[in-house]
């Protein structure tokens, strides 16, 4: 592998599907890399330099967009693409959201659906775990979030599916246009007749003084959808993954329950769904000994400092009791990922209940597991076998 060129691409395939050796490489001998690909970026590797820049609001700014390559949204997300002041302003109206309260009245919610999808493929001896338990699940906890009204959460379910599974961006783009306008519709519904669910709330919310408006709304409406489907979803499907490919993680985790929350910890670290994001330069920074200019775009690889041998020992095996385990899955500082709890609470039911009731499950072809670009490490399909149930 040739690095020295510096087209390493964040982006790429091969850098999500297979991390380790890139990565390893270019914390030992460029941790502060620069590459020619997306229009020029430095790619920070090493846990020393990824953490706190990741907390360095000041001089690594989350505008004007964290995608690279941007996505070339029309507007910003909120409250990831937005700096301190403002972006405390933005998070404390996703309070509601994120509290441990709201958490808690969910679990029962989502803990009952995770075992109807499972019972409803378990007598059947196959199935396909993205498709009929982490996609379906991790999106209906959205339009909890959301309030989206029970008639339309099949046709959101598609759509969600069909986010990850669009074979152009033209497609791409028509279905976001179409979540768009449904969300509009949705939020016009709010102000016409408020419900008391999260756009009723934002809509009687204020900001500096002034009433939060529709498009705000919009904006953190689409922002959660992407956020917290996607994400989860892709954990879960290497999870299920990883206890295939390694029987004796399964073994343990079937004995020893009580593993769950270390190991639960353990995969977010070695999967790191969300690879990285980018930030834009301030001033000129000196990292590492090498001064990023003013202007730059840095991409922030928590990928690769989740793997920093200087930081974890035997970073690419798998230790479900691994402690401390201080990972960058869910990012560092301000920006850190509210849905956190969350998405631990959606991953612990549905490891625990596939366990629990297809307990021998086996990939159909593990050799197909592929690993899409974007900015989640997504797995669209995962076909298993298992014993049927009665
Ligand atoms: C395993 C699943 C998840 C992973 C790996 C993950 C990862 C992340 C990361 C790395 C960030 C930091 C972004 C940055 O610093 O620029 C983040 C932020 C965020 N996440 Fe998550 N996330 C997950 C699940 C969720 C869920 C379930 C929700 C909510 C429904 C959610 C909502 C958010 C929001 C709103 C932000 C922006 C926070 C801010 O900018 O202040 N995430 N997430």
């Amino acid at each position: 592998m040739d690095i020295s060129n510096s087209n390493y691409d964040n982006r790429h395939v091969a850098t999500l599907d297979d991390p380790d050796e890139i990565h390893r490489v270019m914390r030992a001998q460029c941790p502060v890399e620069h590459s020619s690909q997306h229009g020029g970026f430095w790619a920070l590797t090493r846990y020393a330099e990824v953490e706190p820049a990741t907390r360095d609001t000041a001089r690594f700014s989350s505008l004007p967009t964290i995608t690279l390559p941007s996505v070339g949204a029309p507007r910003p997300f909120i409250p990831m693409e937005s700096d301190p002041p403002e972006h405390a302003k933005y998070r404390s109206l996703l309070n509601v959201v994120f509290s441990a309260r709201r958490f808690a009245e969910l679990e029962g919610e989502i803990r009952k659906h995770a075992v109807e999808l499972v019972e409803r493929f378990a007598g059947a001896g196959e199935a396909d775990l993205a498709r009929d338990l982490a996609f379906p699940l991790t999106s209906r906890v959205i339009t909890w979030l959301l309030g989206i009204p029970d008639e339309d959460v099949a046709r959101f379910n598609e759509w969600s599916l069909g986010l990850v599974s669009v074979g152009s961006p033209e497609e791409g783009l028509a279905l976001q246009m179409e979540i768009r306008d449904y969300y509009i519709g949705h939020i016009a519904a709010r102000r016409a007749n408020p419900t008391g669910d999260l756009a009723s709330h934002l809509l009687a919310s204020t900001i500096d003084d002034r009433p939060v408006d529709e498009e705000e709304v919009l904006d953190i409406y689409l922002s959660l959808t992407g956020a917290g489907g996607e994400t989860t979803a892709a954990a879960a499907n290497h999870i299920f993954t990883l206890l295939d490919r390694h029987p004796e993680l399964r073994e343990q985790l079937l004995a020893h329950p009580e593993l769950m929350t270390s190991a639960l910890e353990e995969f977010l670290r070695y999967v790191t769904p969300v690879p990285g994001f980018a930030r834009t330069t301030t001033c000129p920074v000196e990292v590492a000994g090498t001064v990023i200019p003013e202007g730059e775009r840095v991409w922030m690889s928590w990928l690769s400092a989740n793997r920093d041998e200087a930081v974890f020992e035997r970073p690419s095996e798998i230790v479900l009791d691994r402690k401390p385990n201080r990972h960058l899955a869910f990012g560092a500082g301000v920006h850190r990922c509210p849905g956190a709890p969350l998405a631990r609470l959606e991953l612990r039911i549905m490891v625990e209940e596939v366990l629990a009731r297809i307990p021998d499950y086996r990939l159909v072809d593990p050799t197909s597991v592929r690993i899409s670009e974007g900015q989640t490490r997504v797995i669209r399909t995962l076909p298993i076998i298992f014993t049927p149930q009665r």
